[in-house]
């Protein structure tokens, strides 16, 4: 990705005050995929204005879709859908491209996609995609990069995976929802994503039960309704704004918050010895002067520790009392921002998938660069912590998940501003 843009933060000031949460990006990315599935007009509510929704609605457009972006609202109309063809070079930028197949077999029953892209946080194969499309009759052939599914044949059936991967259970219950019959995914993921893209098929005349569980039922029906929607909250984006008071010493209230989701990294903090405390859609958090270190954090799937708040709360160690030890399991490469907490000072080992973290008193500032998404979020919260100014390259990755996080965390105190570079 050009890097055209950056952040340039002066650390010190404490972050403070309220904040309101938008729709999640790993809601509306499926959402906005199955919105494919109804006939007439699909409006998506408190839409996030962050480039992977951008880049989803130009892919969509391509397929001649109508997308209409508005004040924190998309409007998706799929009367025009003729294209089964994802566009090569939008498909290449996101990863989520893929959940395009599912819906687009369960509609037209043909499909083709180049390899996915997204963050280069490992290899991140598609075989699970592949393997639950297959169990429902999909012919599949796979050459040079691209991926062609014929769906002439497709039927309900059993899907089983072996790990429970997001985007392959979403995958599945879109291609289902419009086969007659009853398919039924086990060892489903149960993030709360998948639960909001149940509630959103339901929304729109579907028979799904079981998200949030290990096992999913989809009974398909014959057509699905337009409806309007809003998706959960972003528990990763609040997860984030929670580390970057707690890393200032500061205070923050989450409005619009889920706190069941916001779980795991709450009772993080809280053994960092952050006080929090929830309201039925607010999150409360105030931080000590100085954090003290976790024991050790290891990534899972949901109800585990999320894999996309690692990257922020290796930021938040850094300067907590103690050493503490993270291990990520869920991606086989995802401490690229290691290095660059590194070079502003921090006091990091890697060795594979596990961080050995121990506290400085301060980091201080440095040009660093972000690498993917939730790392370079991290090099942020990173940054508002340490001592002088921090210039984080590559703002377009962090602009993937966050909308303007610059004014976000200038609201609330941050010395922070985009600049060109
Ligand atoms: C989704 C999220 C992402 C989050 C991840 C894990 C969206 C848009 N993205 O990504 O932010 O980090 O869940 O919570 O919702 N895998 C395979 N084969 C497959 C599919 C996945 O081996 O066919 C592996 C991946 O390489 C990875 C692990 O399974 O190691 C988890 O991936 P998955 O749960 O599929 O994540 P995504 O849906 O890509």
């Amino acid at each position: 990705m050009e890097n055209v843009e950056g952040f340039r933060v002066l650390g010190g000031e404490k972050i403070e005050g309220q904040v309101r949460l938008q729709g999640a990006k790993n809601a509306v990315l499926p959402i906005l995929a199955a919105a494919l599935l109804p006939e007439g007009e699909t409006v998506i509510r408190d839409c996030p204005d962050i480039r992977d929704v951008h880049a989803m609605a130009g892919i969509l457009r391509q397929l001649g879709c109508r997308c209409q972006a508005g004040r924190n609202e998309m409007r998706v109309s799929s009367a025009g859908l003729t294209g089964w063809e994802m566009p090569d070079g939008l498909s290449k930028q996101i990863r989520s491209s893929i959940f395009l197949l599912g819906p687009i077999l369960g509609k037209l029953r043909r499909a083709t996609v180049t390899y996915p892209g997204g963050c280069e946080i490992g290899l991140r194969p598609i075989d699970l995609h592949l393997k639950g499309l297959r169990a429902l009759g999909v012919s599949v052939r796979e050459d040079g990069g691209v991926i062609r599914c014929d769906g002439g044949n497709m039927h309900p059936g059993d899907v089983y995976f072996d790990y429970p991967s997001v985007g392959a259970t979403e995958n599945v219950m879109m291609a289902a929802a419009l086969l007659p019959g009853v398919t039924t995914v086990h060892n489903a993921a149960r993030e709360p994503e998948i639960e909001d893209l149940q509630g959103f098929l339901n929304a729109m005349g579907g028979r799904v039960s079981g998200a949030g569980t290990q096992v999913i039922r989809i009974e398909g029906v014959e057509k699905l309704r337009s409806a309007a929607y809003t998706p959960i909250p972003d528990r990763i984006v609040g997860g984030t704004l929670l580390c970057a008071a707690a890393v200032t010493g500061g205070e923050i209230s989450l409005d619009n918050a889920r706190p069941a989701d916001l779980l795991p990294v709450a009772e993080k903090l809280k053994e960092m010895g952050c006080g929090v405390e929830t309201e039925k859609t607010r999150v409360r958090l105030w931080a000590p002067a100085r954090l003290r270190a976790f024991s050790c954090l290891q990534t899972q799937p949901h109800p585990g520790f999320p894999t996309d708040m690692q990257a922020q709360m290796l930021a938040a160690a850094c300067t907590a009392e103690g050493t503490g030890v993270i291990v990520e399991n869920v991606f086989e490469n995802r401490l690229s921002h290691v290095a660059d907490l590194c070079r502003m000072g921090a006091d990091i080992r890697v060795s594979g998938r596990t961080a050995v973290v121990t506290g400085v008193k301060k980091l201080h500032g440095a040009r660093v660069s972000a690498r993917d998404l939730r790392g370079g979020a991290a090099l942020v919260i990173a940054a508002l912590g340490a001592e002088g100014e921090t210039t984080v390259e590559n703002a377009a990755l962090i602009d993937r998940g966050y909308a303007r996080l610059e004014s976000t965390l200038a609201c609330l105190g941050a010395k922070i501003e985009r600049i060109p570079l």
